[in-house]
């Protein structure tokens, strides 16, 4: 116990000197706690939580040791600035308290301690005590910030936002077999999110097998270098040194392996199967180094530790050689990666949306049908690669975004004339009428939509089965639509039938326009109402 530990202490004690007289010139006085919000939410909420109160979602994983109550103006009062200086940059120990409050002093300059003191001392300060004004965007539209729906939509006024880790690094960081796997069914790697306590996560494509080959095939085929790992195996007593350190630096308090642990990242038990161990070397010596925005501590490591914790981290054998990369499939990969939208979610400036546009959803699609889609994305437009994936939604955040997209209307929805309203029930008569006229015989609609037959030509000129759009369009979108498609859709192409009181077939509904639109409109809503295409699951299961 005596001997390393001594010197690890006294290497903190030293760096901590080197701390606290340059940080002598700046005072709590010179701290921003505007500033120090964001750092805070990044380094700190994991276990302090949110506003402070020592709840955030991985201090339930610390044993007895739990974060302290930032909000409590009893103990923080008690507190000065320079005490609280001294623990966020030195951690726990300063005040010979928990290893679980990690240093802070190599990854923070001292003018962002200071701005995190200033943010911690106004969320004791009374003027705080009552709850944040609310007011401010939707938890709808939060929640669909936070989960990087506008990587692929429009809609309504959220800004694209990269969510998801930068892949320009995958070669030299993650092992293939893992990554083809992960692609296949993902999974969170980081509990708290990659973007601490948003809810970002890596959506399920529903690739195929050869998809997400080949998308691995590109990320492993990027330029950045790739750093040879130790080829030697370890000198004997490095694992057991290893495995010493990573208890003393007090890793658990964010990370799990074997089962116990923090939450705060990643799970580190299977570790050996997913990282390349030359990375995480590197990643351990100065994790800011490598992420500027990680959020995991620099903790102080000279390689020859990292080295042992590597190691320990790796023991069990080396990774699995890798297979001869395959060039054909890269350039697959990377056409995939830009027209699925990785990039949208996983910075890519070359960025254009591949899902439709959301802005009129309220109005266009039916609620019931929705509910299903979002937890359950199924394919509406068979032309397309980009696909819906899954968010693994709960139950709670499908029910918020439901009434999140049920919100954003389409003024131009409200112009629809009375006359041309969905009332109720539609009559046998107009349900046949609206089926004469989609017919070959006259529109032929089957010509491009899939429906009972498949239709002639490529499935890149298909269109969408109309038996599911009866299920998922409302019935006033669908005259709106069938009125003038260029409008809501440029450029779709969906033929304009009925331009003017002319266009209509004559021997139907005595030529009237309006009658044939709303007698579409009742064919489709008919198909839709027989529920699912035949040979097909319904919805939801
Ligand atoms: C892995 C969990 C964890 C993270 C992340 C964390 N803390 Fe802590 N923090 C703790 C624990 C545990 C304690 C209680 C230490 C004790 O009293 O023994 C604590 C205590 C504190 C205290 C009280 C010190 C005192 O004087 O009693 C302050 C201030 C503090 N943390 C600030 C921060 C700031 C600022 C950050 C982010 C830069 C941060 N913490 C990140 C776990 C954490
Ligand atoms: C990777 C790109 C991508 C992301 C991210 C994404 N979507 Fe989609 N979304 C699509 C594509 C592509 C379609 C069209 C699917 C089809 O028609 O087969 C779609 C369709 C939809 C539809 C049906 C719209 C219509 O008019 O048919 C809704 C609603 C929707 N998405 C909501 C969401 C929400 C909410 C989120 C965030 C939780 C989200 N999407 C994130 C690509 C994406
Ligand atoms: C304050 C919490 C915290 C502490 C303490 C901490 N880590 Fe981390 N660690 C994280 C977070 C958060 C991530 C994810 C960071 C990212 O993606 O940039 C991470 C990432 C990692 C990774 C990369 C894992 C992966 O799958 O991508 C390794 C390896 C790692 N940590 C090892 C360690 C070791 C070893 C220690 C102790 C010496 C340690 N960490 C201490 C929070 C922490
Ligand atoms: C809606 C946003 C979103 C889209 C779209 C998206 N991702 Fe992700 N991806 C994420 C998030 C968030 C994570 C981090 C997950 C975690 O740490 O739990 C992630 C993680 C990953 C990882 C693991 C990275 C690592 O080393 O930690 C890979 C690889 C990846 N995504 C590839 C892809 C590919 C390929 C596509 C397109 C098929 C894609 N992603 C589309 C959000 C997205
Ligand atoms: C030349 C091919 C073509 C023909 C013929 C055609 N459509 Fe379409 N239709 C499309 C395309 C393409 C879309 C998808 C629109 C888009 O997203 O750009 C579409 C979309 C639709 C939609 C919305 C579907 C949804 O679920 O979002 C309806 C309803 C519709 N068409 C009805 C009809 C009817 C009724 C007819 C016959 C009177 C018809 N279409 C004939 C190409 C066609």
């Amino acid at each position: 116990m005596r001997g390393p530990r001594g010197r690890l202490v006294l290497g903190l004690f030293v760096l901590g000197l080197g701390i606290v007289p340059a940080a002598a010139a700046l005072t709590a006085a010179t701290g921003d706690p505007e500033r120090g919000e964001p750092l805070y939410r990044r380094h700190c909420a994991v276990c302090h939580g949110a506003a402070g109160q020592g709840d955030g979602p991985n201090a339930s994983f610390l044993d007895d040791d739990q974060p302290r109550d930032l909000t409590d103006p009893r103990y923080m009062g008690g507190r000065r600035d320079e005490q609280l200086f001294r623990v966020i940059a030195e951690g726990g120990q300063a005040i010979q308290g928990s290893r679980f409050m990690p240093p802070w002093g190599r990854t923070l300059l001292p003018s962002q301690i200071w701005d995190l003191v200033a943010f911690i001392r106004a969320l004791s300060a009374p003027a705080r005590a009552s709850p944040p004004p609310t007011g401010g965007p939707s938890a709808g539209a939060v929640l669909a910030s936070e989960l990087g729906c506008a990587a692929c939509h429009r809609i309504g006024g959220l800004e694209r936002v990269a969510v998801g880790p930068d892949l320009r690094a995958e070669r030299s960081r993650v092992q293939r077999a893992w990554l083809v796997d992960f692609l296949r069914a993902p999974r969170a790697i980081r509990p708290a999110g990659y973007r601490p306590l948003w809810r970002s996560r890596m959506p399920d494509f529903r690739l195929s097998e050869e998809e997400a080959a080949a998308l691995a095939e590109y990320l492993m085929s990027r330029p950045e270098r790739e750093e040879k790992g130790p080829d030697s195996p370890p000198p004997p007593g490095e694992v057991e040194r290893g495995r010493d350190l990573f208890r003393r630096h007090a890793c658990r308090a964010c990370h799990s392996r074997e089962g116990a642990g923090g939450r705060a990242g990643p799970d580190l038990s299977t570790i050996a199967g997913r990282l390349k161990p030359a990375w995480t070397l590197r990643f351990l010596e100065n994790p800011q180094a490598v992420d500027p925005l990680s959020p995991m501590p620099h903790l102080g490591m000279g390689g020859d530790d990292a080295r042992a914790i590597t190691s320990y981290l790796f023991d069990g054998g080396p990774p699995p050689p890798e297979p001869a990369p395959d060039p054909g499939a890269a350039s697959r990969g990377e056409a995939l990666f830009r027209s699925l939208g990785c990039g949208g979610c996983h910075d890519d400036a070359r960025h254009e949306p591949v899902g439709p546009d959301l802005s009129g959803t309220g109005d266009k699609l039916k609620a019931e049908w929705l509910s299903q889609f979002l937890r359950r994305p199924d394919r509406v437009r068979p032309w397309l690669t980009a696909r819906m994936p899954d968010f693994r939604l709960s139950d709670d955040e499908a029910r918020i975004l439901l009434g999140f997209l049920g919100g954003l209307r389409d003024p131009a929805a409200a112009g629809l004339p009375e006359r041309l309203r969905f009332r109720d029930v539609p009559p046998e008569a107009n349900v046949h009428a609206g089926r004469r006229l989609a017919s070959r015989e006259f529109l032929s609609c089957a010509s491009c939509h899939l429906g009972e037959d498949q239709p002639e030509g490529a499935p890149e000129e298909w269109a969408p089965d109309l038996r599911i759009s009866g299920r998922r369009l409302q019935p006033d979108w669908i005259v709106r639509w069938l009125h003038d498609p260029r409008r809501l859709a440029p450029g779709t192409k969906m033929p304009t039938y009925f331009s003017d009181a002319a266009s209509g077939p004559e021997d139907i509904l005595d030529g009237d326009e309006e009658r044939q639109i709303l007698a579409l409109r009742d064919y489709i809503l008919s198909l839709g109402a027989t529920g699912g295409a035949p040979g097909k699951a319904p919805p939801g299961h």
